[in-house]
């Protein structure tokens, strides 16, 4: 909040007006804040993100979800406002560090099962752009996250099943309750792309344990994860089954118990309740 202070007043001494626009060029800590700057600056101004590492090109940059932090927590203050423009050009990425590049990594894993597409044959710029118009598609069809809870339908882009109306933005979050929950057991021990990684490979197996999805599924997603991107597919030693069944269950998502965003016969879709005896059984096999 204070950054957006300081970047609200340099708009002030430019003197920017409604007719100018905000660029905003950095991974996604920069085009949230300036996200939120542009949003909030004359009520809102025109903004124009430049996406500098994968995790932004991918995800913080597209969709006009903006926020910043506040002590007592991550994102508390935001807005929806959609960027007017955004550019992902993947010669920058040559610079950033590899854990960096990770972190993005997991995210992209994740679009190959929300897709259904054969992400793993693109080369880079067109699975960048692949995934630019996977994440709009949900986006478009739901810009608030307003939908998708209580049940969606699948999930399935450009195939025999692409209803995207009424499956909403919290199918983005696949892989998440459990990523989320490690991030916080761990103390961000972990990246968030690493994270994704185990969490995706722990709702296949989850999935598989209801009956959802069969072996080779689960392999496929171990194959996507482990093998394209070279991700972890294991929690880290020492973290208890009982603090992350507790973890997930404040997801943010869970409105009647255990709430996950599991792979079936009509896609992935979000799944609630699950019992919790069944969920921490699955946790052993991502160990
Ligand atoms: N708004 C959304 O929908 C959304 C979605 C996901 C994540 N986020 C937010 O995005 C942030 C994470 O984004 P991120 O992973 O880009 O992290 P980041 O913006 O913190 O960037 C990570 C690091 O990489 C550096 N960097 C960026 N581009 C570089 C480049 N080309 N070369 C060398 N270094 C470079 C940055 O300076 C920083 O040190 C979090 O704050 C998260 O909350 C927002």
């Amino acid at each position: 909040m204070v950054t957006v202070e300081h970047v609200t007043r340099s708009l002030a001494g430019f003197g920017l007006t409604r007719d100018d626009v905000v660029v905003a060029v950095g991974g996604g800590m920069v085009t949230d804040v300036a996200g939120f700057a542009a949003a909030v600056w004359h009520r809102g101004v025109a903004v124009v993100n430049v996406a500098t590492s994968l995790l932004a090109m991918v995800d913080a940059a597209i969709g006009g979800k903006t926020a910043v932090n506040l002590p007592e927590g991550k994102n508390l203050i935001g807005a929806f406002w959609q960027p007017c423009g955004v550019i992902c050009d993947t010669d920058a990425l040559t610079t950033l560090p590899p854990r960096e590049r990770r972190s993005g990594d997991g995210e992209m894993a994740k679009y190959h099962f929300l897709s259904g597409d054969d992400l793993d044959a693109l080369p880079l710029d067109e699975r960048v752009a692949r995934c630019v118009e996977i994440k709009a598609a949900f986006v478009a069809a739901d810009e608030r996250e307003e939908l998708g809870l209580g049940g969606a339908q699948g999930s399935r882009l450009g195939g025999a099943q692409d209803s995207r109306l009424g499956q909403g933005r919290a199918l983005l979050n696949y892989g998440h309750t459990l990523a989320h929950a490690l991030e916080i057991a761990t103390g961000h021990a972990l990246t968030h792309g690493e994270a994704v990684g185990i969490g995706l490979v722990y709702a296949a197996e989850l999935a598989a344990a209801l009956e959802r999805i069969d072996a080779g599924r689960v392999a496929a997603h171990r194959a996507v994860v482990g093998g394209t991107y070279g991700l972890p597919m294991s929690i880290p030693e020492g973290v208890d089954t009982d603090q992350l069944l507790a973890l997930m269950a404040r997801d943010k998502k869970a409105r009647d118990g255990l709430t996950f965003v599991l792979d079936g016969p009509r896609g992935v879709e979000v799944v609630a309740p699950i019992d919790p005896a069944v969920a921490g059984a699955a946790l052993e096999a991502v160990r």
